[in-house]
């Protein structure tokens, strides 16, 4: 029997990479940068799957350009870059890899908070330039953690992971903001919910671990920043659109906020002009929250399964939209 034809829009770790080779017959774009999106459509044109990162946009267009694609796997837990309404209406399983970058992505949101708030990137420029001539009293001020009170912007596993580092490390008071309520982190780390409002007057930290939809778009702008404190570290560890960069630049050089800590923008790359690249306050990452060799890896392989699977007809291992199982088609 042929094995099913599936397109992979870059090289991933070998632990799922192998795994998609050994199942299907694989074309796996091996360029640096993204199949552009007219690449794209032709290589999904006659597949049956598709193993996307979070820089393609996987919309109707392209899904209706792919008549037997039966499952996208996205090489990352989030997955706003698909349109899943679009791929359930046409019976396409999505699938993504919640879990493995937990701890990877709450490590990195910590380290943006403690080098943003101990201005770790700004000593490191002014040592290298030069300009260290003796130690300084008053010199490279920042601010201090212990018992300090950090506001976590959703409160799922990644929020809480940061969350425990913080409460059981620096016996940080924990606040957030979620339409859930956390039980866990209520009882765990005397988690408190409030309002945002509340969260944002109180902070200390605001750490954004939300996931990125109509809702949430630009719901960190100029209004949020003024009611920050005028020592808050900001740390945006999610989605780039989130934040009205304008806005946060703004409150970076005015003073509404401390400092900032991101490892997302809008758009990603940044255009090389950004004020949050120049701003001696902000620090910048390149979207690396999950780049450890652990969770890269197990990112891989489930990204792997979740294509095979879906060529097969099969549940995924981790599945965006399950209600799609009653309208898959294919002779599985
Ligand atoms: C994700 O998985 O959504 C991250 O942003 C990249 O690993």
């Amino acid at each position: 029997m042929p094995k099913p034809k599936v397109f992979v829009t870059r090289v991933i770790p070998e632990a799922g990479l192998a795994k998609v080779r050994e199942a299907c017959d694989a074309t796996v774009w091996s360029e640096p940068l993204p199949p552009p999106a007219d690449v794209l459509r032709r290589e999904v044109a006659g597949c049956e799957g598709l193993l996307s990162l979070l820089t393609e946009r996987i919309d109707a267009e392209l899904l209706d350009a792919a008549p037997r694609l039966r499952v996208v796997s996205n090489y990352a837990v989030g997955f706003n870059n698909i349109d899943v309404s679009a791929a359930t209406a046409r019976g396409i399983a999505v699938g993504n890899t919640p879990g493995v970058l937990t701890d990877a992505t709450a490590d990195m949101a910590f380290a943006l908070l403690i080098a943003a708030a101990r201005r770790i990137v700004e000593s490191q420029h002014y040592a290298a330039s030069g300009r260290w001539k003796t130690w300084e009293p008053l010199g490279h001020i920042g601010q201090d953690l212990v018992g300090r009170t950090l506001g976590v912007l959703g409160m799922g596993r990644i929020g809480m992971a940061l969350a425990r580092r913080c409460h059981g490390g620096w016996g940080m008071r924990v606040l957030y903001h979620d339409p859930r309520a956390n039980p866990d982190a209520e009882r765990e780390l005397a988690a408190r919910r409030v309002e945002l409002d509340t969260l944002l007057a109180e902070s200390d930290f605001v750490s954004v671990h939300t996931d990125l939809n109509d809702t949430t778009r630009g719901m960190f702008g100029a209004a949020a920043f003024r009611k920050m404190k005028p020592t808050a570290v900001f740390v945006n560890t999610s989605r780039g659109p989130l934040v009205v960069e304008r806005d946060l630049a703004e409150a970076l050089r005015q003073g509404w906020i401390f400092a900032a800590g991101l490892d997302v923008t809008d758009p990603e790359p940044p255009s090389p002009d950004n004020p949050l690249l120049s701003l001696a306050n902000c620090i910048v990452a390149p979207h690396i929250a999950s780049a450890t060799v652990t969770s890269r890896n197990q990112m891989a392989e489930i990204a792997a399964d979740n294509l095979i699977a879906g060529v097969r007809g099969e549940p995924l291992r981790a599945w965006v939209n399950p209600e799609v199982a009653d309208r898959r088609t294919g002779s599985d």
